[in-house]
């Protein structure tokens, strides 16, 4: 991993508690892939046995949710993280979603031959990658050409807009962005997808692009965002190390975050880029 930085090792680097396992678990095809279904849906009509791979799958509810939509494809999803393909495996089988399965493997090096997938997708996890465009490309390796697609999905960090605007919180948001800028995390991976796409050699003349939002306004999404947790165990911990924010600033943070959480008028929004790379 010499020539990687250390956010090629996400999981191994940032030790993320269970509630950020258990925020990335509440994606959903349906909350995160709107974009790519229509998509999905005519190239499955066409070839129902598609063959779909999901990169940096995580706790693999992105993964269990779009084996739903091809009952007669397969869904693989591959993660640096074993103990994440733990929970990911844990859920495919209380679901008894049969079409899916989940291995250890390298975004950079994928174990797979040319041309071997229909699909291949991605959320959020490029952005971890210190060398997007030679990820992008080991992705359109993999992927059938004539007629098959790389999906991406990152977020744009930085147009995050809260309600209540309380400072505080608003505060909070600039000093989590900047704890990630310290590790080299490119946090408006949104905007610059279609560019790291056309720098992985896919022509831009095949990439559709297009921007999606997160919204969090109902409780059970404001839990499932879950924003103390930027501010609790080890996140916290870096935070102090890097000299962003001091302990007091924290528990100041965290309360902004409980209040948010708990209030009825509370919402977030917050814009993604979005590819589909026909190959
Ligand atoms: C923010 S999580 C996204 C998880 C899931 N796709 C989602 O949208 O909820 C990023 C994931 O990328 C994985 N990851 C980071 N570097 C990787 C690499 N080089 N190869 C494969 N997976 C990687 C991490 O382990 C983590 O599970």
């Amino acid at each position: 991993m010499s020539d990687q930085h250390k956010q090629d090792d996400y999981y191994a680097g940032f030790k993320p508690s269970e509630a950020t396992k258990n925020a990335h678990g509440s994606r959903s095809a349906e909350n995160n892939c709107q974009y790519m279904l229509p998509t999905l849906l005519q190239m499955a009509a066409d070839k129902p046995n598609l063959r779909i791979l999901d990169v940096g799958c995580g706790p693999g509810s992105i993964t269990v949710s779009l084996a739903q939509y091809i009952p007669q494809g397969q869904i693989i999803g591959v993660d640096l993280s074993e103990t994440v393909l733990e929970k990911a495996n844990g859920l495919a089988r209380e679901q008894q979603v049969a079409n899916v399965s989940f291995q250890v493997a390298n975004a950079y090096e994928l174990p797979f031959e040319d041309g071997s997938c229909d699909i291949v997708h991605t959320s959020q996890a490029v952005v971890h990658l210190s060398e997007h465009s030679r990820a992008i490309r080991e992705f359109a390796r993999v992927t059938r050409k004539g007629g098959g697609v790389v999906c991406m999905r990152e977020a744009d960090t930085y147009t995050a807009a809260f309600y209540p605007r309380d400072p505080v919180l608003e505060d909070s948001w600039q000093r989590f962005i900047r704890v990630n800028e310290t590790m080299d995390i490119q946090w408006d991976g949104g905007r610059r997808l279609k560019d790291w796409t056309v720098q992985a050699g896919i022509p831009a003349a095949s990439i559709e692009f297009t921007a999606g939002s997160w919204c969090f306004h109902t409780l059970e999404q404001r839990r499932d965002f879950n924003g103390l947790r930027f501010w609790q165990g080890a996140s916290a911990d870096n935070a102090v190390e890097s000299g962003v924010a001091t302990r007091e600033e924290i528990q100041e943070f965290q309360s902004a975050w409980q209040s948010w959480t708990d209030g009825d008028d509370s919402l977030l929004m917050m814009l993604h880029g979005q590819v589909i790379a026909h190959l």
